[in-house]
């Protein structure tokens, strides 16, 4: 059971398993070779960094409406921004979402770069946003972690260091997993995996298509990972 063979059965799931998410293009658009709009990930990506994603949905809508390019939000109105972010929380994330559209539209002629380190050279763009548009939007090979997924990961290698000392080790290990072929569809399996069966408390372990290879489940109790740091 190597890393190769758990990334196999884990976009093998989400294929079938996804959830249908507004920004998305679904694993079989996807495999004829629609592409999702690199706009519409970042807008998204950034909405869920501090938000559920059942919340999100209808402010990505309304976004999406108002502002249908990276083009049309850099010359919105920042207070027509600012009122249809309201109930997000996190208002910098709004101030920042506008600077990096400024940025794009004004250094990139409205282009997003393609590379993780050309987005992570724009305003707000952080390493786990930099790392979720060029996977998802660009099919770049690169590690995805954010808390779903650091639980996924914690669970199948029974990771003893606790958070957040152990994010170095989950992000090599992430990347060892993730796959040349599809590596934007196994970010987003394991966002979702982590979201509906390997969840915080009862995870459906007997519905995991990672079952087979999980330390913590077979070794120990897969609800005590990952582990904290005593306080
Ligand atoms: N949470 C953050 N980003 C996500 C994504 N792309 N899909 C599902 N859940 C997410």
């Amino acid at each position: 059971s190597t890393a190769a063979d758990a990334a196999a059965l884990l976009i093998a799931w989400y294929d079938r398993h996804h959830r249908d998410l507004p920004w998305r293009i679904s694993p079989a658009m996807a495999a004829r070779g629609v592409r999702p709009d690199p706009y519409h990930i970042w807008l998204s990506e950034v909405m869920l960094q501090q938000t559920t994603v059942q919340a999100v949905k209808a402010y990505f809508e309304k976004f999406r409406g108002l502002w249908p390019t990276v083009g049309a939000l850099a010359t919105a109105d920042t207070e027509e921004v600012m009122k249809a972010w309201a109930g997000l929380g996190y208002y910098a994330r709004a101030r920042n979402l506008k600077k990096c559209a400024e940025a794009v539209a004004r250094d990139h002629q409205g282009v997003f770069p393609d590379t993780e380190d050309g987005l992570k050279a724009l305003p707000g763009i952080g390493d786990y946003t930099a790392a979720a548009v060029a996977a998802i939007a660009f099919n770049r090979q690169s590690a995805v972690l954010d808390g779903n997924v650091e639980r996924v990961i914690s669970r199948l290698n029974a990771i003893e260091t606790p958070l957040p000392g152990a994010k170095p080790q989950m992000r090599a290990l992430v990347a060892a997993m993730t796959p040349k072929d599809r590596p934007g569809d196994f970010a987003q399996g394991m966002m979702d995996l982590g979201a509906t069966i390997c969840t915080p408390k009862r995870p459906a372990c007997s519905l995991c298509p990672l079952n087979g290879q999980c330390l913590a489940l077979n070794t120990a109790d897969p609800e005590t990972f990952p582990r904290k740091a005593a306080k």
